[in-house]
């Protein structure tokens, strides 16, 4: 069992972060996560220079509304202190109540200007970014990062040292290292060293997919929290479950089809809010991740064609989980364990 969080003086009930995902954690799946019982959320990373230039699409990762969403930490991605430093104080306008760096993001577009995980490379630019970041706002930092570069050179415990130094509040690692991309399996133990070398809370991520991971992952790293990621996409509920468990309360069960189906309504209802007609294009990877294990492929198929059609994606889905329940009241099919069919539109 572990204890609520406090993060920088911003108390946390439950020990477990929403991971910043790309493309995924957007305002809309991040307030799902926040009404299915989830509490600190992080944004997609942010490039640095495009917040300085207000670049449209990157602005919008900053929008939604910050209040309703307290607390919510904007990731900024970057290779320049100054840069950094100036989109954070604009994050802070913007009522971020944290700035997390992005030492992390194995991405080649990213690595390429030395951001993300790559800056793991060159501490003495990661110390002068620590500095800056944390000299340009009165709001926690705090840093999401890799075990090193390469199996060679792990240097996620120095680095976390220095965040320390510089006055962090949080330090998140994920088990791998850039070059591993996301191969193989996260290793949690060698995140021990880490806790070694700090006392700031400490989250451990990567590969948390069940409570009995979360157990494993905690004994194996000595973190305070977990961070999760890809296991809550579909799942929004994983993290208000993971919470439970690590306070060792009673663990919500998982929701019914018509919760499920519910829940991923209102999704996409705000995604529709937040982005209009592009919106079911994006929800594409939402939808498959809800209805997976459901047989849904030709669900999925449907929807591609239909993407720009938001009443008739709704319609399909509609009669998807109609279905779904149908077979499961049934009473000798569960879902999960039978290909649904899918009426024609
Ligand atoms: C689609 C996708 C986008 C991601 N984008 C980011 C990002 O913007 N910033 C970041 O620090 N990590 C990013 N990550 C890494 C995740 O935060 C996390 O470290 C990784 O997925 C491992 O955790 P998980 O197994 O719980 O998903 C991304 C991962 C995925 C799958």
């Amino acid at each position: 069992m572990t204890a609520p969080l406090s993060i920088g003086g911003i108390s946390l009930r439950q020990p477990v972060v929403l991971a910043p995902m790309s493309g995924v954690t957007d305002w809309p799946f991040r307030r799902v996560v926040r009404e299915e019982g989830g509490e600190l959320v992080v944004s997609e990373m942010v490039a640095s220079a495009a917040i300085l230039h207000g670049v449209r699409s990157e602005m919008r990762k900053l929008s939604g509304d910050a209040r309703a969403e307290f607390p919510y930490s904007l990731q900024l991605a970057g290779w320049d202190e100054a840069m950094m430093a100036e989109a954070a104080r604009i994050g802070e306008g913007m009522g971020a109540a944290m700035i997390d760096i992005n030492l992390g993001c194995p991405a080649r577009k990213v690595t390429g200007k030395l951001a993300g995980s790559a800056l793991m490379q060159d501490e003495a630019l990661v110390g002068r970014i620590f500095r800056a970041v944390r000299g340009a706002v009165s709001i926690p930092v705090t840093v999401k990062m890799r075990l090193g570069w390469d199996e060679h050179s792990h240097n996620a415990a120095t680095i976390a040292a220095m965040a320390e130094a510089e006055g962090f509040a949080m330090v998140a690692v994920h088990g791998r290292t850039r070059c591993q991309f996301y191969k193989g399996e996260a290793d949690w133990a060698a995140i021990a060293p880490v806790r070694e070398a700090i006392s700031l809370p400490l989250l451990v991520n990567g590969d948390i997919n069940s409570l009995a991971d979360i157990d494993r992952a905690i004994a194996l790293s000595g973190a305070d929290g977990v961070m999760i990621g890809r296991a809550a996409m579909g799942r929004p509920w994983f993290i208000r479950q993971a919470g439970q468990h690590l306070l060792g309360q009673p663990v919500d069960p998982e929701p019914s089809l018509s919760q499920r189906h519910a829940i991923m309504k209102r999704h996409l209802e705000l995604m529709m809010d937040h982005y209009g007609a592009e919106a079911m294009r994006l929800a594409r990877k939402h939808i498959a991740a809800y209805t997976s294990g459901m047989g849904g492929s030709a669900l999925m198929r449907q929807i591609a064609n239909n993407s720009a059609d938001a009443a008739s994606v709704f319609d399909t889905i509609n009669r998807f989980f109609e279905d779904a329940i149908a077979r499961n009241e049934d009473g000798d099919t569960k879902a999960g364990d039978t290909p649904v069919k899918v009426r024609a539109a």
